[in-house]
């Protein structure tokens, strides 16, 4: 296992498509298990691939309490979205910054697993915002995005003040 480095607002890579997964191999299983680390190491509860320069469809995540219910989906794919909700996001690309964003209240998707079997997945509240919000970075699209341009501005512009003091 390692730690990966995980890549902040606005850097370009995180507007990269990433590609589909190929074969769920051990190679993509270690990924995915780094990613894990990653994300626990630095308190989130999901991560895409894109996030820590890696340009394939690959996200992890996990939202129980305890933090031991690790989940990988790969090439995740929605194919249902029912009705909407409002709920708050952070993002470990854009520390420090949470910012109420509309998403669909359910949704169904598909992935393989860390086996590399095809599933199908329903969720809502949470996991449904968690998802799609990963999907999303797999798409080179952050959750600044559905703000207004000028809250986006001023957000980029401190990540980039805070970039510097950490050089
Ligand atoms: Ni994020």
């Amino acid at each position: 296992m390692a730690l990966l480095h995980v890549l902040k607002y606005p850097d370009p890579r995180l507007r990269e498509m990433a590609e589909p997964v190929a074969a769920v191999d051990d190679a993509i299983r270690q990924i995915a298990d780094d990613m894990l680390e990653t994300m626990y190491e630095d308190s989130g509860i999901g991560l895409a691939a894109t996030q820590v320069g890696i340009a394939k469809r690959i996200i992890v995540m996990d939202l129980s309490p305890e933090m031991n219910q690790p989940q990988v989906f790969i090439n995740p794919e929605i194919t249902q979205r029912k009705g909407t909700q409002l709920s708050q996001e952070g993002c470990l690309s854009v520390p420090g910054y949470y910012e109420e964003v509309e998403r669909a209240a359910k949704i169904t998707w598909q992935a393989l697993d860390a086996e590399g079997n095809q599933q199908t997945y329903d969720g809502e509240d949470l996991l449904a915002v968690c998802v799609q919000h990963e999907i999303d970075h797999l798409d080179g699209k952050l959750f600044v995005d559905y703000l207004s341009p000028l809250k986006r501005q001023r957000i980029r512009k401190k990540m980039e003040k805070t970039r510097k003091r950490n050089l």
